[in-house]
């Protein structure tokens, strides 16, 4: 039990709106555990802040961020400026620069929601994603050479090291043999196109498995791996993927367990050198901002990643386990889900299910 102290990113779009969910449901746990307690360092970083002053965040923003010993963040993108500008000025800046190279996303069907993929149930679907979270596609490697002649010419790296390919690979088997299972770890990568860089991680991912003799493996191109995801969800346990097809294959399983407002994200800094983020894996959704019917469980279980990270697991679990009372019992859902109640609501009902599930 400890006071953690906790820098608070809401952003852009619903960040603002989800977030203030996550902070209720600290304050309750806080409210009733002795001895635990949250101090609050908010940042009002984001689309607003780069309209008055032409950044993102200020210069020194991760000196800032630096003493908190983790940080909850809502989302980042505005309709007026351009998504890379708003990624790079902010997200990545920030995962990067705090070397947090392990993304973990868990996609899990609970009771009380429906899959759009018939006859899936509770339980059925029940996976963990590890996105390299530092380098791969994502890193600003590149160039524009000629703009806005014929001759304009484009170049766009991928970067895979050693350290972060081995590192994300050696991450999701650990986490394999501690959550026990489907005791199974799949590799997406691209490798017939990628020549270099997909070939290399392949290459990664066999020797770090010949550690994990115990564990099944199983190598996927991303094409037919975006099919499985959506024809058999069940066969998946934990899935390793670069920066870019981590993302692409985190959305369809968030969709594949009902929505994109359950799914969490945890930025992690294995070496715990520098503070790790945790944020919902939805943006900004703009077609909903401002109305109040976000889902906050997304950034709810998020807040639940960030406890167990910091040495809370069972505060932890009382957040778990509320998200998957107020879902089982299915009264108070947001519209994503089939219901009719507010972001508020759900944030309420959180907190009842807290002390009273
Ligand atoms: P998005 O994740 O914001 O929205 C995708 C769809 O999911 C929308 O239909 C939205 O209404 C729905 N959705 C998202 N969060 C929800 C929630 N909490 N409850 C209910 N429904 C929810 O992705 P999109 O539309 O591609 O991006 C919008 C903006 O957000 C862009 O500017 C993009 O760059 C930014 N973005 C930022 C991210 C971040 O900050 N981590 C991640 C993804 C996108
Ligand atoms: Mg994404």
């Amino acid at each position: 039990m400890a006071e953690y102290k906790l820098a608070v990113i809401p952003g852009d779009g619903v960040g603002p709106e989800v977030v203030a969910e996550g902070r209720k449901v600290l304050d309750a746990l806080a409210a009733d555990t002795p001895g635990l307690s949250f101090r609050y360092t908010e940042f009002p970083w984001g689309s607003d802040y780069y309209r008055e002053t032409g950044a993102l965040m200020p210069e020194d923003g991760l000196e800032l961020l630096s003493p908190s010993d983790a940080i909850l963040f809502g989302a980042v993108g505005d309709p007026d400026i351009p998504d890379h500008v708003t990624l790079h000025g902010l997200l990545l800046p920030m995962r990067r620069g705090f070397d947090q190279g392990v993304c973990i996303r868990p996609a899990y069907l609970y009771p009380g929601v429906t899959s759009p993929l018939t006859g899936k149930r509770a339980g059925d679907i029940d996976m963990v994603i590890f996105r390299e979270n530092t380098e791969g596609e994502y890193a600003p490697v590149g160039g524009r050479l000629y703009p806005g002649t014929p001759h304009e010419t484009v170049i766009q790296s991928n970067v895979f090291t050693r350290r972060g390919t081995e590192r994300i690979i050696r991450a999701a088997f650990e986490n394999c043999v501690r959550r026990n299972k489907k005791n199974k770890v799949t590799s997406v990568t691209k490798s017939n196109a990628q020549a270099f860089g997909m070939v290399f991680w392949d290459e990664v991912f066999q020797d770090v498995a010949a550690e994990y003799p115990q564990v099944e493996t199983e190598s996927l191109l991303v094409d037919r791996a975006c099919m499985d995801f959506v024809r058999w969800p069940e066969s998946f346990d934990v899935v390793v993927a670069s920066n870019l097809f981590g993302d692409i294959l985190s959305d369809i399983a968030a969709v594949v367990t009902g929505s994109m407002g359950l799914a969490p994200s945890a930025n992690i800094n294995p070496e715990r050198q520098h503070p790790s983020m945790f944020e919902p894996v939805h943006g900004a959704a703009f077609d909903i901002v401002g109305r109040g019917i976000a889902n906050p469980l997304a950034t709810i279980s998020a807040v639940a990643m960030m406890l167990d990270h910091l040495g809370e697991p069972e505060a932890a679990l009382r957040v778990d386990a509320a998200v998957a009372l107020c879902l089982q019992e299915g009264q108070v859902l947001t519209p994503d889900l089939g219901g009719e109640a507010t972001t508020v609501q759900v944030g309420d009902l959180v907190v009842h299910m807290l002390s009273h599930g």
